[in-house]
């Protein structure tokens, strides 16, 4: 047997079989429908339910395979699904597997709009959820109860950067056989692949640093296959589907994953290394500083600390609202894992419209400045945070 590639070539040498016209780089297979030589053809392709046949691009698209087979590759999964975005991946998942009467455990820290699924959307059709903290998971195994059939979270967490040990999570849910539902999207699998900790379904918001350069929307869930083929029919009837161009441009952006990586990483690990003990800040947090909380489970689990730094401004509030405002290169905007770096004060904007203790509940603290850091020159970035720091 050929020796099995590293998935760094992989997500570049992973493409769809080459036209008659021979193109070196994948096209994009921009078509709604797909052609057949005869009526018996066509019987036969709609006899199957499989995105190996290609009918029509709400269910199957030679492009959005493509980008979808780098993924498994990358993750180590059997098999994935893509869709048009993060939240279609997270809320087609919940769709999928939870039932009237069922019972779903998440971490607290959860992305928004997932937290607003789980207590505003999933209680009406019956569903009920607990959270817990992802900084007691000694707490999670006293939340199951007979009903439950998932446990989700995010690690690193949006944007408070806690994380979880996999390996001890995934223990849990096999022992109570709960589908465990990892969110990736702040480490990539670049840098961290759930599978190997036990995860039966991985989720990214292939918007942030899949993508990478702010352009697209795109989602993404991969894990095992029977669990997936239920999530490929729900996603094929219920029209969730990725856009094929937005396909192209996320399966072009994978040949680069591994390299921005690795760039976004240390320039972030450099960058929270040299922000610890400014005057104006009381706090800073990123996976790989010994101070992190979490810092040896991160060690364990991610290859390095990823994209996103924080760090809370000793003034608050008002502080957090002169920092933005005295940045001159860094963007202003909620995105995250872009090329360009991002910083965002989620109290002032984002989470402005929940109590104090309700931010409080979900990480969110006065002061607290995410930074999603970008491929400048780090000593640029560097730059930037220390004059609006002087100012806030
Ligand atoms: C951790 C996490 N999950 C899911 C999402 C939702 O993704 P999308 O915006 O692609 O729907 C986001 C978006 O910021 C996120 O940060």
């Amino acid at each position: 047997m050929a020796k099995q590639q590293k998935p760094a070539t992989r997500a570049v040498r992973i493409q769809t079989t080459k036209t008659s016209q021979k193109e070196h780089s994948s096209p994009v297979f921009l078509t709604s429908s797909f052609t057949y030589d005869s009526a018996e053809e066509m019987a036969a392709a709609f006899a199957t339910e499989t995105p190996e046949v290609n009918i029509y691009s709400r269910f199957a698209n030679p492009g959005v395979d493509e980008f979808v087979h780098k993924m498994i590759a990358l993750e180590g999964a059997e098999h994935g699904v893509a869709t048009g975005t993060g939240m279609a991946a997270i809320f087609s998942t919940f769709m999928t597997f939870l039932s009237k009467g069922d019972h779903i455990i998440s971490a607290s820290a959860v992305f928004g709009s997932t937290h607003t699924i789980l207590t505003r959307y999933l209680p009406k059709w019956g569903i009920d959820y607990s959270y817990f903290d992802m900084n007691k998971p000694e707490a999670i195994e006293a939340l199951v109860k007979p009903e439950t059939r998932m446990l989700y979270l995010e690690t690193p967490s949006n944007p408070g950067l806690d994380i979880i040990d996999l390996a001890f999570v995934s223990a849990i849910c096999k022992k109570h056989n709960i589908l465990f539902v990892v969110d990736n999207c702040f480490a990539t699998p670049a840098v961290q692949q759930p599978i190997q900790y036990g995860a039966d379904l991985v989720i990214h918001s292939a918007t942030k640093f899949i993508d990478g350069q702010g352009r697209v929307l795109g989602g993404v869930i991969v894990g095992k296959k029977e669990l997936v083929h239920q999530l490929y029919l729900f996603i094929r009837n219920t029209g969730p589907s990725m856009s094929p161009f937005n396909a192209w441009v996320l399966s072009k952006s994978l040949e680069t994953l591994f390299i921005r990586m690795d760039r976004h990483a240390a320039s972030a690990l450099s960058i929270a290394t040299k922000l610890q003990g400014h005057a104006k800040i009381s706090t800073v947090k990123y996976p790989f500083l010994e101070s992190h909380p979490q810092y040896a489970i991160a060690k364990k689990q991610m290859s390095n600390g990823g994209g996103i730094v924080t760090f809370e401004l000793k003034g608050g509030i008002e502080s957090g609202r002169k920092f933005l405002n005295a940045l001159e290169m860094i963007s202003m905007t909620n995105n995250l894992g872009d090329s360009r770096t991002i910083a965002s004060h989620p109290a002032s904007t984002t989470h402005s419209k929940l109590t104090e203790a309700e931010r409080q509940s979900v990480g969110i603290t006065p002061g607290l400045i995410r930074v999603s850091v970008g491929l400048e020159d780090a000593d640029d970035i560097l730059d930037d945070l220390l004059q609006a720091l002087d100012k806030s």
